[in-house]
């Protein structure tokens, strides 16, 4: 049965206030992980001059927007995600002045910029937490439980393993939901919502194009913060509404945030965005982070955790076309991140469903997020010895990420790679980029790196892909570049077109995308020309060849 979706129509140009179709309606965006994407001054560790200086190949690569991830000054509990000083840049990435010249190349090169904003938490580090009578007000204290306050005031437990309550020289105790180094703010503090609104404008009049807004789905705590009644609670995040995610109250902030967003567009002509790390137990409660007065888009991780499967896909991908069209928002794809195991070794280890798990989703009406080094193919390092380990999970017993909800692919997954990456784990995923060469550090600086490379990724670097028509690298340069071409493409009309069992087969206006999920070819009649394909596709006597695991894009 042929089903039609139909994704929103953009809202139209409000004549001088620079709000049009919206740009990150369709906008493909790479996420720098900065630390370990190029590093210029030989420490190790990746930086913002690095990242300058490798633009014109994300240029090249052909991504609309950056994502860069905090590269502000912390401590560093947490990959940056623990901040001390919102206004300043970390030394160990470089200086402000970097990042307004990276903000100002990548203009200069059509590129827009996005940066983390984390507003769930700051450092222990950060001055109001430091000062005693600030952090009573601006954070979440409570006196314990017990006859003498000796237990902790409810038992909800941090999403990297252990109690989320840490007790204090002076007996009270203060609430995180992720590191004891990254205390939750008072949400219900007037001062800290004026603060963050200060923080956006502060990056906004130094150019950035928008945010990516951590933990989005954290900042508002139930009243009285109940007991959830049970353990293993990293495992309901995104299973179901908890005490402390996805309350309806965080609604109010996004509502906020968009009016500044908007704002601020209209005074400068240009349409800056706020994009939620928001985890829903439905991609309907999802979409509600997207209505048109709250952020501009949503991560889908619904999409990211779906099997390799073709029902399971196209129930996905149906429910997230569905839940964001009821209110006017595009959906927004994604497969990789920092936080999780890197696709390629999460369907399976396998190459080829990577390759074309990317061409479906570049095929799909919407935005799509890329994660560095996942155009190269790299899959998760998986034998980081424990003594280069830094995600705070790893140190807290907890199972796995900042946010990663249940449902990863662990049928699919290879031998002793649990869902959250190595052991549950997130440093295999972070390993700094292969650019050249034929050692570590493949080109990442001029040093070291600051977690080890493998010793074999020497033909999965940028220079060896570079021009060889196989490669991961090369396809991934085919398919945005005819995503900028066909109209058909980005946001837009999709449906369903009849297909044997196991295989997808989906239009957009003048094209037909197949996947074939199963591990075998499939052949059926050539619905087209094909235009590109993951994996070699053959056409005999008008019937066409199927590889196993490959996904085909067909003129029509
Ligand atoms: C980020 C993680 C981080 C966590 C706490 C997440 O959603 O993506 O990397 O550990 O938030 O800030």
């Amino acid at each position: 049965m042929t089903q039609e979706l139909t994704s929103p129509s953009p809202a139209p140009q409000a004549p001088g206030t620079g709000r049009g179709p919206g740009w990150w309606r369709d906008a493909v965006i790479y996420q720098v992980y900065v630390r370990s994407f190029a590093d210029s001054d030989g420490d190790g560790i990746g930086d913002l001059r690095g990242a300058r200086e490798r633009l014109p190949y994300l240029k090249d690569l052909g991504v609309d927007a950056v994502w860069l991830t905090p590269f502000y000054a912390s401590p560093q509990a947490d990959g940056g995600y623990d901040v001390a000083d919102y206004r300043a840049v970390d030394p160990l990435f470089g200086t402000l002045q970097d990042a307004d010249e990276l903000i100002r190349t990548a203009h200069d090169l059509g590129l827009r910029v996005i940066v983390d904003i984390v507003p769930n938490h700051t450092s222990d580090r950060h001055p109001w937490f430091q000062d005693p009578e600030l952090a009573r007000q601006r954070y979440l204290f409570r006196p314990g439980k017990g006859e003498s306050g000796e237990l902790p005031p409810n038992d909800w437990e941090s999403v990297f393993g252990g109690p989320a309550w840490t007790r204090t020289d002076r007996g009270d105790w203060y609430l995180h939901l992720f590191a004891p180094e990254q205390p939750d703010l008072n949400w219900d503090n007037p001062e800290v919502h004026a603060e963050f609104e200060a923080i956006m404008r502060f990056w906004l009049d130094l150019g950035v194009d928008g945010f990516r807004v951590d933990v989005a789905h954290g900042m508002i705590k139930a009243p009285g913060l109940p007991d959830i009644g049970h353990g293993a609670q990293a495992q309901l995040i995104g299973a179901q509404v908890l005490p402390f995610f996805d309350q309806d109250g965080v609604h109010a902030i996004h509502r906020a945030w968009r009016r500044l967003l908007d704002g601020y567009g209209d005074a400068h002509g240009k349409q800056v965005i706020g994009v939620a790390e928001a985890w829903a137990p439905t991609a309907e409660r999802l979409a509600l982070y997207v209505r048109p007065d709250e952020l501009h888009q949503a991560f889908n991780f619904q999409f990211l955790n779906a099997p390799w499967q073709s029902d399971a896909l196209r129930s996905v991908i149906d429910a997230s076309l569905a839940a964001t069209a009821s209110v006017g928002a595009p959906t927004t794809w994604v497969l990789s991140n920092h936080d999780v195991v890197r696709h390629t070794t999460r369907l399976g280890g396998s190459l080829a469903r990577a390759r074309a798990a990317t061409l479906l989703m570049l095929a799909l009406p919407g935005s799509a997020y890329l994660y560095q080094g996942e155009e190269l193919g790299l899959p998760e390092v998986t034998d980081l010895p424990d003594e280069v380990r830094q995600d705070p999970a790893f140190f807290r017993g907890g199972r796995a990420t900042g946010a990663v909800g249940p449902g990863t692919d662990t049928e699919s997954a290879p031998d002793g790679v649990a869902a959250g990456g190595q052991d549950g784990f997130r440093d295999g995923c972070r390993v700094p980029l292969p650019w050249s060469g034929e050692l570590p550090p493949y080109g990442f600086g001029p040093g070291g790196s600051w977690l080890p490379q493998p010793a074999d990724w020497g033909g999965l670097t940028v220079a060896a892909q570079t021009g060889d028509p196989a490669s991961t690298l090369e396809l991934y340069r085919a398919a945005l570049e005819l995503r900028r071409r066909l109209p058909g493409l980005g946001d837009g009309p999709m449906s369903w077109a009849p297909a044997p069992d196991g295989v997808l087969a989906l239009t957009r206006p003048g094209l037909l995308c197949t996947v074939n999920t199963l591990g075998h070819d499939v052949g059926l009649p050539a619905p087209g020309t094909p235009l590109l394909s993951s994996a070699p596709v053959t056409v005999d006597d008008a019937t066409a060849q199927l590889p196993g695991d490959s996904c085909t894009w067909w003129a029509i």
